[in-house]
């Protein structure tokens, strides 16, 4: 299904949404190219999962952990852009960064790609005039929760 994404307002309501569904194992698989809208998405939900503050683009540091506490689950947001093979993202302990928690990837077809998880929600985001359409696709575990 897509979404039209008008403006920020959007983007956060998106957020919080998927904030409130998501569970332990998940992956929030966010693609699109650059400025489409990636990071902004991974902003608004760990906002609504309850991080306060900054949260850095993860471009450098390719994984950044936020913890639970504060959060209600612990989160891994990860940019993969920078990865040349996808073996680097275990190399980097990705299952490590994942356990218990969710896992919001950046150019996960960098890292061999999470939609074969039935707890992955893939979406893809293009910028359409002055705003983003989402394209969402919800694994085996999301097609009861997604509405
Ligand atoms: N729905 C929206 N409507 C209007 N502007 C938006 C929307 N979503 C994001 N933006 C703006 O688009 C710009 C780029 O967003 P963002 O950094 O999240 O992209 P990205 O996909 O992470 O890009 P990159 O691959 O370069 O990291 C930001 O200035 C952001 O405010
Ligand atoms: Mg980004």
């Amino acid at each position: 299904m897509t979404l039209d994404l008008p403006d920020l307002a959007a983007m956060e309501a998106l957020g919080a949404h998927i904030a409130a569904l998501l569970q332990p194992g998940d992956v929030v698989a966010l693609t699109g190219g650059l400025g489409a809208g990636k990071t902004t998405l991974a902003r608004a939900i760990l906002h609504a999962l309850g991080h306060e503050g900054e949260v850095p683009s993860p471009t450098f540091t390719i994984i950044e952990p936020y913890d639970a506490p504060p959060l209600r689950l612990p989160v891994a947001h990860a940019d993969f852009y920078r990865l040349e093979r996808p073996e680097e993202a275990q190399e980097l302990g990705l299952d490590d960064y994942r356990e218990g928690g969710v896992l919001i990837a950046e150019w996960p077809d960098h890292a061999g790609g999470f939609a074969h998880e039935a707890g992955c929600l893939s979406i893809t985001l293009e910028i359409v005039g002055q705003g983003r359409k989402a394209t969402v696709e919800p694994g085996q575990d999301w097609i009861k929760r997604w509405v």
